[in-house]
């Protein structure tokens, strides 16, 4: 049998958040309208955070009131304290992803927190998230390294997953919010949250800041791990993190897995569509290699 692997699209939220551009609501609706229509019935279309922090998102409860719920997408909501939560849930979220941080510097510019407060920034948000019957999940963000303090301790990472399992956290993804992690290092990190928190689903969630994100895809699904975050285009980035650019580009890793044998869901070409019109919009190019290349074999190749 085919293995699926599933195929979180971030570029509502992680993609547009550090984008110059700044987006309309119709816009940013039509990007997720287009990219349902490729195939995503995952998706992060937004997040209730501070909108002094981040101000491109600070449309997200018109996102949310905006979407079309005929369809089967779970539209999930980032927060990254109480209030967030409510908000998120207030706007019919289907899914909050928390964000927990594994270095200290980070944590403090982005959310003002060390990795422990954000922990039980987490034990506290859990339960109102439990109430009110949606799935949580949460990411570990610069769990590769923090482009201010260096190397971060995998005993870090670890223990923030036990205390993920432990809040009730259905799905935990290892963030490399600033694109330094490497094959190897991927493998490290899911052998040892596995061993923290053995009931807590992984997904992977990558930045290709330094050129390893595929390489990085490919070593966390020869893990076992078939949850992979991608943005359209591979637009994004953090605007806490400097020089920290694109996700891995959706359908980039598409190409990738399909080729590799594995199944997605998604339609490539939609999706190269989609990054193409982006660029439209965004008005600046997009880094994804497919949108350049195409597919391959080129679908004229094969009709004639
Ligand atoms: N949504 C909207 N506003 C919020 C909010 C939320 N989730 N959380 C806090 N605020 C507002 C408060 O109401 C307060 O507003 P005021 O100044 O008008 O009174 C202000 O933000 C400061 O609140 P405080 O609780 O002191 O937060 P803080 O200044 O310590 O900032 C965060 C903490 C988490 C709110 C902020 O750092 C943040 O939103 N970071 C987001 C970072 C991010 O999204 N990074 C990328 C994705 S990981
Ligand atoms: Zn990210």
């Amino acid at each position: 049998m085919t293995r699926r692997i599933d195929i979180v699209e971030v570029g509502p939220r992680d993609g547009l958040q550090n984008d110059p551009a700044n987006l309309t609501v119709e816009q940013k609706l039509e990007f997720i309208a287009r990219l349902e229509e490729a195939g995503v019935k995952r998706m992060e279309s937004g997040s209730f955070v501070s909108p002094k922090a981040v101000p491109k998102m600070a449309d997200s409860p018109a996102v949310f009131a905006g979407l079309d719920r005929s369809k089967p997408t779970r539209h999930i909501a980032l927060a990254l304290n109480e209030k967030g939560v409510r908000r998120a849930i207030d706007a019919k979220a289907d899914e909050i992803n928390f964000v927990l941080v594994a270095s200290e510097t980070f944590g403090r510019k982005n959310q003002g927190m060390s990795p422990q407060e954000s922990a039980d920034m987490l034990a506290r948000c859990a339960p109102l998230v439990h109430e009110a019957g949606i799935p949580l999940s949460a990411t570990i963000s610069v769990a590769f390294g923090d482009p201010y303090d260096g190397e971060v301790d995998l005993g870090v990472v670890g223990n923030l997953a036990a205390q993920s399992q432990r809040a009730g956290v259905a799905e935990l993804a290892l963030g490399d919010t600033i694109g330094v992690a490497d094959p190897w290092a991927v493998r490290r990190a899911i052998d040892r949250v596995r061993i923290e928190a053995p009931d807590v689903y992984l997904r992977m969630h990558f930045h290709d800041t330094r050129g390893q994100a595929l390489a990085n895809v490919a070593a966390a699904v020869d893990a076992g791990v078939d949850v992979i975050d991608a943005s359209c285009g591979g637009i994004g980035g953090c605007p806490f993190a400097p020089a920290a650019t694109g996700n891995v580009a959706t359908e980039d890793v598409v190409y990738m897995l399909e080729r590799g044998g594995f199944e997605t869901g998604l339609d490539l070409s939609k999706l190269i569509n989609t990054a193409k019109w982006l660029e439209t919009v965004l008005k600046h190019p997009v880094s994804s290699a497919l949108s350049k290349a195409g597919g391959f074999p080129v679908k004229e190749r094969l009709i004639t």
